[in-house]
């Protein structure tokens, strides 16, 4: 007899190398079919031995992987093999993945044996939207495009229904401390998800500014960002400490971003980030702006498009 749903743990694993908003859509999808979702993560040996190398360590996946809000529980070293005794082992009754065949090394499919058993589920992979395809917008914008965002190239179809999908839905509440910083947010990684984590831990409701392509193109020239605004808005959206984005904020913050739809207690800036004076100007004025220096990760979206091309060969 089958269980209740609130009462069903779902398995989903993979490698979610580069974590994108594809990658999330699927661990949402997994959640909605049950009450507790645990996500298995491969090392970077087993994942080297089945398909290749990763751009981010074993360290980073697994942090990427566990700051998605869907996700309840991460499980480092996953088997590439999803076998029953393991599913067991953490208590889940239904394996889910994405519509697509995954095979190991020898070519056999990863879950034939929870497809035997009839414990396998599935759901939608993501259109528009893989590593690769990230990979491929990040060379190309270090070969061809040179003064054009990369961004401009995405062949993801950004949809209202999605981004209803990825919503907190929820408007701070009277006396909850409101904290906004804003940013790029390209190539969402490791390093974005400490800083949100510092700010929000300075407040109860995170707002996230998001700036629109051509202003992120304006300060970093080249061919940045590689995400578009919606792209980079879902990216942040999945992460567990946002309760709220802007898709297109302005540079410099006024005085609407502060007052106009809520009241902002807080701006948070990164320590050592080089911006221009009149960015923080208006907060700085006000007393409410303070910065944090994020403590485990230095990384940023030049050091991700630096590693691809220094692997370039292996992909
Ligand atoms: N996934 C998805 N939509 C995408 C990409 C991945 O639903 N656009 C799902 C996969 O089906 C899988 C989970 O995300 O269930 C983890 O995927 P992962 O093992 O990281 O591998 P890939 O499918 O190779 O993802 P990508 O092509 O982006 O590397």
């Amino acid at each position: 007899r089958q269980k209740p749903k609130s009462e069903l743990r779902i398995w989903v694993d993979g490698c979610f190398d580069m974590m994108h908003f594809g990658h999330a859509n699927a661990l949402r999808q997994a959640k909605e079919m049950g009450g507790y979702l645990v996500v298995g993560v491969h090392s970077d040996a087993e994942i080297l031995k089945n398909k290749g190398p990763t751009v981010m360590t074993e360290q980073e996946r697994y942090a990427a992987v566990a700051a998605c809000k869907w996700v309840d529980e991460v499980v480092p070293n996953a088997p590439y093999l999803t076998s029953l005794e393991w599913m067991d082992k953490y208590g889940c009754q239904i394996c889910a993945h994405g519509d697509d065949v995954t095979t190991m090394a020898d070519g056999s499919d990863c879950y034939q044996l929870v497809k035997d058993a009839g414990r396998y589920w599935e759901y939608k992979r993501t259109q528009g939207v893989s590593t690769t395809e990230l990979v491929g917008r990040m060379l190309l914008g270090t070969n061809e495009l040179k003064d054009t965002p990369a961004a401009s190239t995405s062949p993801f179809l950004p949809t209202s229904q999605k981004l209803i999908q990825f919503s907190s839905a929820r408007d701070p509440l009277p006396g909850e401390k409101v904290v906004y910083v804003h940013g790029g947010f390209d190539l969402f990684h490791v390093g974005h998800i400490e800083f949100l984590k510092a700010a929000k831990a300075l407040g109860s409701y995170l707002i996230v500014g998001i700036h629109d392509d051509v202003t992120v193109n304006k300060k970093l020239g080249g061919s940045y960002p590689i995400m578009t605004v919606q792209e980079r808005a879902l990216s942040v959206l999945q992460c567990r400490y946002v309760d709220e984005v802007i898709i297109g904020a302005p540079a410099v913050i006024t005085k609407d971003v502060l007052e106009k739809v809520w009241t902002v207690d807080v701006v948070v800036g990164k320590k050592g980030e080089k911006v221009n004076d009149e960015v923080y100007a208006l907060p700085k004025s006000l007393g409410i702006y303070t910065e944090v220096e994020p403590e485990l990760s230095d990384m940023t979206t030049v050091t991700v498009i630096d590693r691809i091309i220094a692997n370039r060969q292996l992909y």
